[in-house]
């Protein structure tokens, strides 16, 4: 094991690491269920179904029977100019189970992608159908949507984008509350290409839920204002918020909307992006210039949509909503109890996601306490990251009541040692 690390020291870059101080990596070979396995064979319970993507639990017999059969029928292929049966079946059974209106499906490989895709598709939407004016758009705070440069500059700023803010553009930010938004569209709405919402959870942002007439508000008055809405459902669709997709808690249907992290189960890089038929419209032309120029080397890669695939039978044959509303039970039952330590502030749930919020009575909550937290947990065997004082489950669906008491007990203990 100590080899293994060595060499990772040696050579490898981690993500949203700071390598000066951080702990090793912990060293893991072998997954199965809601459990990781470590190189000393430590069992680790997956908590936030690594960084949200695991849907079912680690090495699902039918996903990973469905990657093999597919890596030996077809591994991948261009996909200007070609196509293959893993992507039309996925296209088809995305556009069946996604909110009403949709009906084009514009593959790549992860969420940040899907949103740049949403961000372009937007702009040059309204360039081709007359509207050039309609050239900037509407994000909220607290909103994260990736790291690639569109999705950063849609996201919050300060905090991960800090060191690339002369890269981003300008958007207009407003609060995610509906009387910033009316008042922003009433003054500047022609000017709005789009309006970009986490869905009923801004996830990275802190775990906000929102209320479903939220949701259903913003939709509304970008349809008045005639800005697209792009639903970005990278962390809550497939089920995260007790929904097939979050936008059903609210009956809304975006113009544009981002999936990524569990469309492969959460098992292979695997996004899109769903438009309505008049934006697809939009981009019919005899000039080749006004097709959608955007694509990458993997865009529908065939295994990963056949495991996407294998995603969707489990939905079909398992009973998957059921054993996400056997979470949120399980969080209605538990998370009221954790109130009682006085550094609770505030507790939560909806769907799969279980929120517990510290802090001080000033609401204070400091970083080191946050990774004091997390190292405790750690040594009880649970895979945590809270996101400053906002500690959270989000674990595969395959996790059962007899593990999260296990998970709750060890973090109330923690808790109370705070
Ligand atoms: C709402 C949302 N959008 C986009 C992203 C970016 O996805 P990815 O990390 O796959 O690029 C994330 C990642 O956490 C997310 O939560």
């Amino acid at each position: 094991m100590s080899d293994l690390l060595d060499r990772d020291q040696r050579h490898v870059w981690h993500p949203f690491t700071q390598a000066a101080v951080a702990a090793p990596p912990l060293p893991v070979v072998r997954a199965e269920g809601a459990w990781l396995e470590l190189a000393d064979g430590r069992r680790i319970l997956d908590l936030i179904s690594s960084w949200w993507t695991n849907l079912h639990g680690h090495g699902h017999p039918r996903i990973a029977d469905a990657i093999a059969r597919q890596a030996r029928e077809l591994d991948h292929v261009l996909f200007a100019g070609c196509t293959h049966p893993p992507a039309v079946d996925v296209a088809e059974r995305l556009i069946a189970m996604a909110p009403g209106g949709l009906s084009r499906v514009f593959f790549s490989d992860d969420g940040s992608t899907a949103v740049e895709v949403a961000l372009k598709m937007a702009l040059q939407f309204h360039a081709q159908v007359g509207q050039p004016r309609r050239r900037r758009f509407v994000a909220f705070e607290n909103a994260y949507h990736g790291d690639t440069v569109g999705a950063m500059s849609m996201g919050d700023r300060g905090g991960v984008s800090g060191a690339f803010e002369p890269l981003l553009f300008d958007v207009q930010r407003v609060p995610l509350q509906l009387a910033a938004l009316r008042q922003l569209l009433e003054t500047q709405g022609d000017e709005m290409a789009a309006v970009l919402l986490e869905p009923m959870l801004q996830a990275a942002g802190g775990m906000l839920l929102q209320e479903p007439a939220l949701l259903r508000g913003v939709a509304d008055l970008c349809r008045q204002h005639g800005a697209l809405f792009i639903a970005d459902e990278v962390m809550t669709a497939f089920g995260r918020m007790g929904r097939m997709f979050a936008c059903e808690h609210a009956d809304v249907q975006p113009d544009l909307l981002c999936v990524a992290k569990g469309l492969s189960g959460g098992v292979l890089p695997l996004a899109a992006t769903l438009a309505t038929e008049s934006i697809y419209d939009a981009f019919l032309h005899a000039d080749p210039r006004r097709a959608f120029l955007h694509g990458h080397s993997f865009t529908a890669n065939p295994i990963a949509c056949a495991a996407a695939l294998a995603n969707f039978a489990i939905f079909d044959e398992e009973p998957v909503l059921e054993r996400i509303a056997a979470i949120e039970r399980f969080y209605a039952a538990r998370l009221p109890l954790l109130r009682r330590h006085p550094l609770v502030r505030d507790v939560r749930w909806l769907g799969s996601l279980g929120v517990v919020e510290l802090g001080d009575a000033d609401g204070y909550f400091s970083a080191s306490a946050s990774h004091a937290v997390r190292d405790a947990c750690l040594q009880r065997g649970l895979l945590l990251r809270p996101l400053g004082p906002v500690l959270y489950t989000l674990p595969p669906y395959c996790i059962t009541t007899a593990e999260l008491s296990m998970a709750y007990d060890a973090m109330d203990d923690v808790i109370a040692g705070l």
